[in-house]
This record gives C-alpha cells, structure tokens and sequence, in this order.
C-alpha cells in the first residue's frame, strides 16, 4: 500500500470505528458483531502502531487508553468556570425568583430546570468538530489539562457527526454509575483492598489517573449542559441543548422547561423522589434563567452567574444515638467497628448500624458511647457516622475502648505498620475466617458449589464434618444424608435443620462439577489477600501450575507484568504456612485442576441480540451475567430503546425501566426465563450441528 492508501485506511477505519462506537454507547444500537468491532480496531491499533504519525487526534483507539501522563499541563479557561449560589428551602427560591423579575422588570420569563449531578465539572473544547482538550475546573481561573483520560469516556464525542462553529466549549459532569461504584467496591473488599468513600471521590481521582488504561477501565461517563463560543449562537439555553443533543452529547433526558416558579418547585419534589431510580448521584436542581438575553441583563456577582442558583436536596442526614460499638471479623480476619445506633429513617430505611471503618476513624471523630451522632448514606449506599455533637453529650457517655483481642476466637489482634485496620492473625481456626474462607472458595466466580449455602456449612462446620475447603471433597453420601444442626437466624431464633436425600445428592453432584473449574479459578478461590480474580488469571497464565506458583520467588512473582510487593509478599506468605500447603495437596489429590488449561471458544448464541440488565441476581453478579451474554455474542445497552430485545430484570429493579420496556413491547425475563433463553439457544445450536 502506498502512504496515501494507508492514510485512507486508518482515516476510514476511524470513522467507522466511531460511527459504531456512538451508536452502541448513544444510541444502544449495533450494527455490527464485537467480533467485527475488535477486528476492526486491531486492525487500526496494527496501523497506527506502526505508522504513527498518520494516526488521527480522534481515533477510537483512545478509548482503551494507553497513555501515561506523568504531569498534567495546567491551562487557563476562555471564559471562567463559576459555582452556582445555593438555595435550601423554598422560601430562598422564592427569593430568587424575586430578584431575577425585578432584574429584568417584567415577569415574561421562563426557567430551564436540570438535576444537579454530582460529578466533577469538566470542560471540553471543540475545534473544527474535534475534541481538541479536556480540563478540570481547577480553581475556576485554570484547571489540568485532561484529554487522554477525557478521551476514554466512551460517550463523549471524539468527532462531531456535523460540522458546527469552528470553536466552542461544552461543559458537563463526568461521574461514575452508581451500579459500576458498587461493583467497583465489592470488587476491592474481595481482593482485600479498602473499599472507596463516594462516586464522586472515585471519578475526581480516577481523572487525575496516570495511566489512562486505568480511568478507561472504570467505564466513567458524563453529561454535559452548557454550551459556550463567542457568537451569540442560540436564543435560550433549551436551544443550545437541543443542539448538543443534535450533535451527539450525552444529555440526561431529566431537564424541564418550566414558566413559573411554582412549576419549578413541583419538578423539584419529582425529583426530589425520583433521583434515586436514576444511574447517576444528584444533590439538587440547578434552575437557569432560559433566554440568553435575560441571562446577559442579569449579569453575575464576583462569583456566581444571577440568573442561576442551585436547590439543595435536603441532605440525607440524620441524627441519632450512638448505643454501643460492635466488631466484625472479615474473611481474611480484618476488623471492622460497626456503630450500633438508635433505630432511624434515612433516605428510605431503617438505618440501625453504621460502619465506623477502623480505630483512626473513631479517634477521628472522637465518638463516645451515649452519644448523639449524624448518619449519612455515604454516597446512598452505606450508612456512615459523619459527625458528633458534643453539646448533647450525656453525663454518662464514655470514650469507646478499642478491642485488642478478636471478639470471636480470643486471639491477640495485629495491627501491620502503616495500616489503619486491625487483624486477628488466627487464619485457621478463628470461625468468620474459615466460614468465609469456605464461603469465598464455593461463590461463583470461583469454584461455583451454588447448592451449598453459608447456613449448610456453618452446619458442616458445627458437625466437624469439615474443617477447611478441602474436606468438602470427602464429603460422602453416609455421612451428609440426614444430617441435623442447629442454625442460629438473624433475629437469634435458634432452628432445627436436616439435610433431605435430593438435597445430599446436589450437594454432592455440585462439589463433583467443581473438579473440571479451571485452574485459575481455583487460585482466586484459595482466597490468598490481595489475589482477586484477575490477579489469579495473571498468576496462573504465567506459572501454569500451582507448583511453580508455590515455589516462585519474590523477584519471580513481581517480574509478572501488574504484579506488585504487595501482592507477591501475600502469596510468598500464603504458601510459607504449612496448613495453606497441606490444604494445597488435598485438593490435589481429590482433582482438582491445578494447571491451565487451553481456553475454550466462546458461543455465539445470542449473536444479534441486545440486552439491557438491571437489578439484582441470585445466581449472578450483574457483571458475570453481562460477560456471559457478551461471550454468547449478545450486546450489553446501557437503557432501553426500541433497539432492546430483551430486559433482564432481577430483584429491585427501577420502576421507570420496567415501564418504558413495558411501553415499547420488550420483552421482560426474569433470571429464570433468562436461563431458559440460554439453555434452549445452546440446544438449538446442538442441534444444528448435528
Ligand atoms: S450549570 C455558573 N448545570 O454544579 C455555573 N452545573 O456549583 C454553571 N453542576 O461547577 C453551572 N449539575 O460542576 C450546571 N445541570 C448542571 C449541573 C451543574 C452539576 C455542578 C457543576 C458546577 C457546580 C456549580
């Protein structure tokens, strides 16, 4: 190919690859397999790697990231990036609405009301219909200059679908779903990691990331909704949305145009309701004067525009007792406080406890028992102590003594230099650690033994039928067939059980399919700290047998590409324990796979089929179900458009889907008929094949 015919390539591959990507993340459309996509763009990846200069500012293969910025340059903003004046009840709205007629001396005006998201403010500049930077706020004057790690937020336009103004600025928020945040948590808890205060929290220091791979990762988006050049383009800001809306901008469809202030206050109490069914974490309304003559008459103080403000949601706070302290033992012996509070409302449920993190944090806030203290839903998911007042302290409250010994088996606890949490070292037999030892092998990601519950092994676990993971294996029929325990439920009722013939032979049959999971999955199961399970993918893929996991060096383990000190010191510490080494040997023998294993094709069952899911699962975590439709060749669309063909709906799922697949005739499944789905696509397959 001549240059020229290799310019053509990567500029036609480009557009395609952006056409594609646009439709899939805006418009929940495909018109083309993820095996053509990942073709394609290896294709583009192969080009531009070896022709680099020809490679375009907005090429798809930014997405994925790749770039490391070591400094991020600061640049001034064109026009400043100012904060909004706050209004917490209606009164104060009132006011507003007040001052802004009598600015403007008539009462001809409309308001433009959105929802106050609660992200990190970003701007973006076009040129030419390109993403030429992307910047932080910064101190309003100047911000960092962000592009590459911009670049990787998926339905932020690289290049614009139609040619517009040579030079604009789009501003917006960039935050992170809730849905991704808590599966982003759970994810670091099981790898021992500490989970993450807030969405917000995570995107700011998500964007100020090195390593773009990293942001491309945490599938960050962002909405925008201010529209800014130098030509007096548009005649009201409903104008310039619906432009950007044109141009292919993420606009959350929750704006209202309303005419009268009274109209405003009943957008705020919907959404005041309603927010908490949305993907994205709001505080408020930000309420905008719609004619941009109006917003120019009005004007801005030193630091706020007049013709905005924003209303306050009321905090979802509350106050109450503090009653007592307890302490949890985790899986891998980690010690939570957990305060136990006067039952309270908050943002939709009884809160009772509350997590207090670790000893620090107690000191921290200097809490008392007795005393009153504010609870906060900590970016709406766990309930969290934000405050004391000490004015309302009683006479009798006293300063909480921390444990020193573990509240379940009595050992000594640790606390390693430099760590907040605190340990109880007793691995092998201090009870949560080996119930959730045990509880962490079976779970689905790992060895995937679904017929036996927390409730059975605490049973099998009382009845020293087993001790350990590998005593599962020489579980016989005799001996679980009729078996009676004592289960102690949440309230401290104390039930009788026993284990039924069906439920002895399911048991057995689950614990025998577990022999053919691969090796990898094995590793993570074994519940080594800090071995997630892409950390054991990475370990089993570069020493393919457990032996030579177990017999690696520190230099051996930290030489495999992302692995660190501290993982390789966990993994050198795991197998140094005589017990880890003859639990090891155990499933070996009883075997299990203990080497890697050739990777199997994935189906293409559902090859064709768009898939919205929502909710919550028994039999999956939500991302397991989307990676097992993906690896049947179905798509993943993040709402729900006449291009859906199926909602997976699981428990608790939002209200405002539900209905709009209802309305547009999609079809519904819950996790039952989804199996089903799979089931007869993979014997419809069998079947052609024969
Ligand atoms: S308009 C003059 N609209 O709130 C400021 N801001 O305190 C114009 N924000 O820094 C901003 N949602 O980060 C606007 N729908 C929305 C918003 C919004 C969130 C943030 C933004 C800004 C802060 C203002």
């Amino acid at each position: 190919m001549s240059q020229e015919q290799i310019k053509e390539q990567i500029k036609s591959l480009t557009d395609e690859l952006n056409y594609h990507n646009h439709l899939y993340y805006q418009k929940s459309q495909s018109e083309i397999s993820d095996y053509e996509f990942d073709q394609k763009l290896k294709e583009l990846e192969k080009l531009e790697a070896e022709y680099p200069d020809l490679k375009l500012s907005y090429s798809p293969t930014s997405r994925v990231g790749g770039t490391i910025t070591k400094d991020f340059e600061t640049v001034f903003h064109k026009y400043p990036m100012l904060s909004l004046g706050n209004t917490y009840s209606f009164e104060e709205l009132e006011d507003f609405d007040t001052r802004v007629k009598k600015g403007l001396g008539t009462d001809d005006y409309e308001y433009f009301c959105e929802l106050k998201f609660d992200g990190v403010a970003i701007s973006l500049i076009y040129e030419n219909g390109m993403l030429k930077r992307g910047v932080t706020r910064g101190d309003g004057t100047k911000g960092d200059d962000i592009t590459n790690n911009v670049k990787t937020i998926r339905t932020i336009p690289l290049k614009l679908e139609k040619s517009t103004s040579d030079l604009f600025e789009v501003r917006g928020e960039v935050f992170m779903a809730k849905e991704l945040f808590i599966e982003l948590n759970e994810s670091r808890i099981r790898e021992g990691e500490a989970p993450l205060a807030n969405p917000r929290n995570t995107t700011s220091g998500t964007l100020k990331m090195q390593d773009s791979k990293v942001v491309a990762s945490r599938k960050l988006n962002c909405y925008l909704y201010t529209y800014l050049d130098d030509n007096e383009t548009f005649k009201t800001h409903e104008e310039s949305i619906h432009f950007l809306e044109d141009m292919g901008f993420n606009i959350s469809q929750t704006y209202q145009k309303c005419t009268s202030i009274k109209e405003v206050i009943d957008y705020i109490n919907k959404w005041e309701e309603e927010r908490h069914t949305l993907e994205v974490e709001t505080d408020g309304v930000v309420i905008k004067v719609n004619s941009i003559d109006h917003q120019s008459e009005l004007g801005f103080t030193a630091k706020n525009p007049r013709w905005a403000i924003s209303y306050k949601f009321k905090a979802e706070s509350a106050s109450t007792t503090l009653k007592d302290i307890s302490y949890q033992v985790g899986r891998t012996g980690a010690i939570t406080p957990v305060a136990e509070l006067e039952p309270v409302f908050l943002a939709g449920t009884t809160v009772k406890r509350a997590s207090l993190h670790n000893a620090n944090e107690i000191e921290r806030l200097g809490v008392q028992i007795g005393d009153t203290v504010s609870v906060e839903k900590g970016g709406e998911i766990i309930p969290k102590i934000t405050g004391v007042d000490l004015s309302a302290r009683p006479d009798d409250s006293h300063p909480i003594q921390y444990i020193e010994r573990c509240p379940e088996c009595n050992t000594l606890l640790v606390r390693a230099e430099g760590e907040a949490q605190h340990y109880c070292p007793n691995q092998q037999s201090c009870p949560p650690q080996v119930l959730g030892r045990i509880e962490h092998f079976i779970s689905r990601n790992a060895l995937d033994i679904e017929t036996l519950g927390p409730r059975t092994i605490k049973g099998f676990l009382s009845k020293n039928l087993i001790s350990n993971y590998s005593d599962l294996y020489h579980l016989t029929y005799d001996r679980i067939n009729d078996l009676q325990f004592e289960d102690v439920e949440d309230n401290g009722e104390v039930v009788k059980r026993s284990i039924k013939e069906k439920t002895a032979n399911n048991i057995l049959d689950s614990i025998q399919r577990s022999k053919e999971i691969p090796f990898e999955r094995v590793l993570f199961g074994l519940g080594i700290r800090f071995v997630g399970k892409t950390v054991a993918e990475k370990l089993a893929e570069h020493f393919k047998t457990i032996d030579h996991v177990r017999n690696a060096t520190f230099e051996e383990i930290i030489a495999v590409h992302e692995i660190g000190d501290r993982i390789a010191e966990s993994v050198i510490s795991f197998f140094s324990n005589p017990k880890n080494n003859e639990i090891v040997d155990s499933l070996k023998s009883s075997g299990l796979k203990m080497e890697i294993m050739e990777k199997e094709g994935a189906g293409d069952s559902l090859k064709g089929l768009t898939f919205v899911v929502s909710g919550v699962f028994e039999g999956y975590g939500r991302n397991d179900l989307k990676n097992l439709i993906k690896s049947q060749g179905g798509k993943i669309a993040s709402s729900i458009s006449s291009k859906t063909n199926y909602l997976v709906a699981g428990a608790n799922m939002g209200p405002a889907k539900k209905e709009k697949a209802e309305n547009l005739g999609i079809a519904i499944l819950d996790e039952d008929a989804f199996n089903q789905l799979l089931e007869n696509d993979k014997n419809r397959i069998t079947e052609q094949k024969m």
